[in-house]
């Protein structure tokens, strides 16, 4: 397949920090290459960056072989990890990929956790790696190995005591609503187990939710790239949700710096965030202002077009 070289796209302005930042938060997307516009940012402006950035060698927009990636993205760490807040965040979903020539043939290359090590020596504080399940992978011929149903998403902060609200994200109770009340009378508290363990069990329930865990299940929704300009490799939007809920304070700035059809504007908006991103590819610009526009949930979750 042809290599397709990254599209021109418009410089960054020269323009002082502080107006860059509003740019990008009053446009919503931006067209144009973040490794221009990040350096023209305010150190320690933005909360979150959430995003997907291209992955090694998948998509006809941006062919970058697995054996450089690292080298490819690194600059783009250092420059948001400039721009981020002590108490901020680069949460990075990413995918690996069975490599397809070269002495690795056949195996699944170690691009990925190429990267996380390369960020973490970067200063990135590697904090946790979450699954995104997938409940609705679509099968395929993958070789000797089951469907691809998840992907990574890398969370790093910049500082020691990054914002994290557990309580955004709750899940409800599997426990049945008689045993929650029964257990909110148990006296007994801490109980230890023969292995050692223990755990306070009156507070268990007190708590207006559970701990989701780090394996995040959201369906892909294969249809949504039509609502998103063609984009093939939009994510749905409860991903996003998910951590701009948790890693970012309301009103707060997140951005994405490879934002495609806009997911993370969209999400980061309705939930009352200051949400901006950067897209070199004019259409996707254009299908993410439409989205911005509209601004109601694009995701049909579950509707799957095999049509297509
Ligand atoms: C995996 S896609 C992001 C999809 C997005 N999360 C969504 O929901 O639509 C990665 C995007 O990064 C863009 N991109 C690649 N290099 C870029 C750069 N240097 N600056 C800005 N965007 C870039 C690609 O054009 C592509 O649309």
């Amino acid at each position: 397949m042809a290599v397709h070289p990254l599209p021109m796209s418009p410089p960054a302005p020269r323009l002082g920090p502080d107006q860059v930042l509003e740019t990008l938060l009053s446009e919503g997307e931006t067209w144009g290459d973040s490794s221009e516009w990040l350096p023209a940012l305010p150190s320690e402006s933005a909360d979150l960056w959430f995003t997907s950035p291209p992955y090694a060698d998948a998509r006809a927009y941006s062919r970058i072989h697995p054996d450089r990636y690292v080298d490819w993205f690194l600059p783009y760490g250092k420059l948001m990890l400039e721009a981020t807040k002590d108490t901020g965040w680069l949460v990075l979903n990413i995918k690996n990929r069975v490599a397809k020539s070269g002495p690795l043939q056949g195996q699944r290359h170690p691009y990925v956790y190429q990267l996380v090590i390369a960020l973490q020596q970067q200063g990135w504080r590697w904090l946790e790696t979450y699954i995104w399940s997938k409940p609705n992978a679509v099968p395929g011929r993958f070789g000797p190995r089951t469907k691809d149903s998840f992907e990574y998403v890398y969370a790093f902060a910049k500082g020691p005591k990054p914002y994290f609200d557990l309580d955004a994200i709750r899940v409800p109770y599997k426990t049945t609503p008689e045993e929650i009340e029964r257990r909110k009378l148990d006296k007994l508290g801490r109980r230890n187990t023969g292995a050692g363990f223990g755990r306070d069990r009156t507070t268990t329930y007190l708590r207006g939710g559970a701990d989701p865990g780090n394996v995040v299940s959201v369906p892909q929704t294969y249809n949504q790239h039509k609502g998103a300009g063609g984009h093939t490799a939009a994510m749905p939007e409860g991903l996003a949700e998910f951590f701009i809920r948790a890693c970012s304070p309301e009103g707060g700035v997140v951005i994405d710096p490879f934002a495609g059809s806009g997911t993370t504007a969209v999400v980061a908006r309705r939930l009352g965030r200051l949400g901006g991103g950067l897209e070199i590819h004019r259409s996707f610009v254009d299908a993410a202002h439409e989205r911005l526009q509209r601004g109601e949930p694009d995701d049909v979750p579950v509707v799957i077009d095999l049509a297509r």
